[in-house]
């Protein structure tokens, strides 16, 4: 397999160092001086770079392309927009209430919801109002998940440098400098599906804490879902100590089912934030629940404060109508997750023939991909799975034009668009991909 040569993504690294840290405008962005991408466009499910590769792309920016790339059923609707209303103003449109009762149509569990422009954003406001709503302060987080780059969160099971044969839990570290100790005073950090672990933190934080934040299929740790029964506890558990259950749907949101993973339990939270798939890659995000707790933002001295300039902006709403309109009025979700079965099966069949142990998680609109015999319960387990295999396979199936993240820790995300893949291709680049995989090793 020859690497394809990249003179025009090379040079506009070159020239990017000199503007940005590490060439980029987001860390997660530079994947070394060799293999750094630059686009030259999107279009459906597929992305070209610079010199002038095209890949299909599985990445879809970490998940907010649910339809597919400048799907003019979106930008026709945000440029209707912004050409006949404008963008922003500091007051309130129509647009607001229009999204949110499409938001409160699909999913059940809304009653009333606030915007914001991330997931982070999002991810902080549902924080924020649950510390108003019950007065407490400790927030339960689950080992592996992921909840934006905001200074409280960016604590994480140092899973990396750990070993499964370790009797001691992995250490939980920052992200990075430049957060103060202080952010990890009032988290407490809980394997996932530990039914132990999390009697034993409300036994001894019980009083203080005020949520649980959850991402009910960990969309960033390979797919790796919570059971039905662990689901379950977290919800019992909550109500039994008065705190709430915020399940961050950022990447699960009107991407798995139209009402998200809490559709797929039948087990709702009280604070749910959502972003990516809302708007198709628009810069759309929101959190809702109970109107008791949504309550909590007001005026009152005890009252909690939301809002930012760009909050509600007719870009992120136009998009957003359009785009929850077309995934609750189509079929596209049942077409995504067939695909996604597709996908799935054809990978199976190359892994099989290659006597790779191998397991999906998750969801077919997001599946995680693990090599090794069973399905992992959590992070932890995720250490027990080739993910050095795997990462050499993904960095195989990039050089031959299928784009994706080289880390078993990212799913493969479906959006729409992808129905279009010619599947015995896929097929072939992925066995073609395998080989060269194991022959390296
Ligand atoms: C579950 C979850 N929460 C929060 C975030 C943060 O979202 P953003 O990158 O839009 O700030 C992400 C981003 O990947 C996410 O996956």
């Amino acid at each position: 397999m020859t690497k394809p040569l990249k003179p025009q993504s090379n040079a506009m690294l070159k020239r990017a160092h000199e503007n940005m840290p590490l060439g980029v405008a987001d860390s997660y962005r530079y994947w070394g001086e060799e293999n750094t991408v630059f686009l030259s466009s999107m279009k459906g499910c597929t992305i070209t770079d610079c010199d002038q590769q095209t890949f299909v792309d599985f990445r879809l920016a970490y998940g907010p392309i649910i339809l597919g790339y400048r799907d003019e059923r979106v930008d026709n609707e945000v440029i209707n927009a912004i050409t006949s209303v404008g963008t922003i103003s500091g007051f309130s449109t129509g647009l607001d209430s229009d999204v949110v009762e499409l938001v409160k149509s699909l999913c059940p569990n809304i009653d009333k919801m606030r915007f914001a422009n991330s997931g982070t954003e999002a991810v902080i406001g549902a924080v924020r109002t649950a510390r108003g709503f019950t007065k407490r302060n400790k927030i339960v987080v689950v080992e592996g998940g992921f909840h934006g780059l905001h200074d409280e969160v960016m604590w994480k099971s140092d899973v990396d440098n750990w070993e499964i044969t370790d009797e001691n839990a992995p250490e939980i570290i920052p992200f990075g400098a430049g957060i103060p100790q202080s952010t990890r005073e009032h988290q407490v950090s809980v394997p996932l599906n530990d039914f132990k672990a999390i009697d034993t933190v409300f036994a001894e934080h019980g009083h203080d804490i005020a949520a649980i934040l959850i991402e009910p299929i960990m969309g960033n740790c390979g797919s790796i879902a919570s059971t039905q029964a662990y689901m379950q506890k977290l919800r019992d558990t909550c109500d039994t100590n008065g705190s709430l259950l915020i399940m961050d749907e950022v990447k699960t949101g009107f991407r798995v089912a139209k009402g998200g993973a809490q559709a797929l339990y039948g087990i709702y939270a009280d604070l749910t934030t959502y972003a990516k798939a809302m708007g198709n890659g628009y810069p759309i995000a929101a959190f809702g629940g109970k109107a008791n707790v949504m309550d909590a933002i007001s005026f009152a001295k005890d009252g909690v404060t939301h809002g930012g300039t760009y909050t509600a902006n007719m870009v992120a709403l136009s998009a957003a109508k359009a785009t929850l309109t077309v995934l609750k009025e189509t079929d596209a979700l049942e077409t995504i997750a067939t695909v996604g079965q597709k996908i799935q099966a054809l990978l199976s069949r190359v892994f099989t023939k290659f006597d790779i142990e191998h397991c999906f998680a998750g969801p077919d609109a997001m599946f995680g991909v693990h090599f090794g015999s069973e399905v992992p319960q959590n992070y932890r387990d995720w250490k027990k799975t080739n993910s050095d295999l795997y990462t050499q396979f993904a960095l195989n199936l990039i050089d031959n034009g299928v784009m994706l993240e080289p880390d078993s820790r990212e799913p493969w995300f479906i959006c729409e668009a992808h129905q279009t893949v010619d599947l015995k291709w896929l097929e072939q680049v992925a066995e073609q991909s395998m080989s060269a995989a194991i022959n390296a090793q």
